[in-house]
């Protein structure tokens, strides 16, 4: 592989590990070399490559931490019952929401699932995304949840966007064990775990924690189970109301908790405490047309590292655009733009315990990076509906060119 000069930066905006902050840069050059970032400063030696950003602002490639692309059919008719005034948990209860994809998603052959779970990889790296953690949950059963991961590390071998497979048996419960709660609990801590980790297929289990669906006990039993298994431990927590899941999230020492619309104080408390990561999804709230986005400024306050993620999925959040994302970050979290491209990527990358190799443009991580079609990083919220990456590098090769 030749190395590669990418030249002519106009900004380039990286989290810096020796000074821990984000930092902006003028005038520098980026070395690769065989994927990764050799070196980072002012009038470099020649490579063999050159690529010229036009003075065009320069950032690491997005990490999403928190997305569910292994799904069938598409849910519009649940996004218009919301327009027409019904909510989230409404619909769920009447037979939408997640269940509503679980029989697509069995009845579905791999191989068109792999199709479409290609097609919505290209577009994450459209977007700028150049990781993307991804649960499988719209199974339920043990050959389907077993399927789903199949499939992410299938389209994984050759795609090159990395995905990060993460197993969410304890997404819902099931039709058939609806009225038998415990025995799924059971079917998920008995035979599913011991075999994704047998077949070494997923770094992360995720349950959901929220009334309806897992509750405390559950999802103790379920986590505590996956740490057996040498599965990473997260949690959908506090997404609809306080049920304490950001509390038991601390309690479990958990990677990361996720949503925490609802987070109380005490919640907040335990997250700090335990140095979890709070992933926040501004586009959930938005797509479910709520009001009351995560409590940002308190959880920041409280010393919690903060990642952004889209929660890409066909019922809460049919939304892949990171850079869509960081606009609501902005504008609904209050953030500042430094802080959400930080959370997109640094941070977004400490959620799935990659910080030491993406996340960041530093000598010796991977050469994951955007060049974008415009010079300064404010236009990146501003520029709502139109593309504005100009190109993609995935381990050093250019993966998308606008
Ligand atoms: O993260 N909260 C749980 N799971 C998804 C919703 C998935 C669905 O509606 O299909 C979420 O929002
Ligand atoms: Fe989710």
């Amino acid at each position: 592989m030749k190395s590669l000069k990418i030249g002519n930066i106009g900004e380039l905006i990286s989290y810096n590990t020796e000074k821990d902050a984000m930092c902006r840069y003028n005038n520098v050059e980026i070395i690769i070399d065989k994927g990764k970032i050799l070196e980072i400063g002012k009038n470099l030696g020649p490579a063999d490559k050159f690529f010229d950003c036009k003075n065009k602002l320069v950032t690491p490639g997005f990490v999403d931490p928190h997305t569910h692309p292994v799904f069938y059919n598409s849910r519009e008719d649940e996004f218009l019952m919301r327009a027409g005034g019904m909510s989230y948990e409404e619909i769920s209860a009447k037979g939408g929401g997640i269940l509503n994809s679980i029989d697509s998603l069995r009845n579905t052959s791999k191989s068109l699932l792999i199709d479409k779970v290609k097609s919505r990889m290209n577009n994450f790296l459209k977007f700028g995304t150049t990781t993307v953690e991804c649960k499988s949950g719209y199974g339920l059963s043990t050959i389907s949840e077993l399927k789903s991961l199949d499939i992410i590390n299938t389209v994984n071998q050759d795609h090159k966007i990395d995905m990060v497979p993460t197993f969410m048996g304890a997404h819902a419960f099931p039709k058939e064990y609806q009225n038998r709660k415990e025995e799924y609990v059971d079917l998920i801590c008995n035979e599913m775990i011991p075999e994704v980790a047998k077949q070494g297929i997923a770094k992360f289990n995720d349950v959901f924690c929220e009334n309806g669906y897992f509750d405390l006990d559950q999802t103790t039993k379920i986590i505590n189970r996956g740490k057996k298994y040498n599965l990473y431990p997260r949690i959908h927590a506090d997404e609809f109301c306080d049920s304490g899941a950001a509390n038991l999230a601390g309690e479990l020492k958990v990677v990361s908790a996720d949503h925490l619309m609802a987070i109380s104080i005490d919640g907040i408390k335990s997250l700090a405490e335990n140095d979890v990561v709070a992933t926040l999804l501004p586009g959930t709230t938005f797509f479910l047309g709520k009001h009351e986005y995560a409590p940002y400024h308190k959880i920041k306050d409280s010393g919690i590292s903060i990642a952004l993620a889209t929660d890409y999925n066909p019922g809460s959040c049919n939304i892949q655009s990171m850079p869509f994302i960081i606009t609501l970050a902005c504008l609904y979290l209050q953030m500042n733009i430094l802080d959400a491209i930080e959370s997109s990527t640094f941070i977004a990358a400490k959620s799935l315990m990659m910080d030491n190799v993406i996340g960041s443009i530093e000598k010796g991580k991977n050469a994951d990076i955007v060049i974008w079609d415009f010079s300064r990083i404010e236009q990146l919220p501003y520029s709502v509906n139109r593309h504005t990456v100009r190109s993609v590098f995935k381990n050093g090769d250019i993966v998308f060119s606008a």
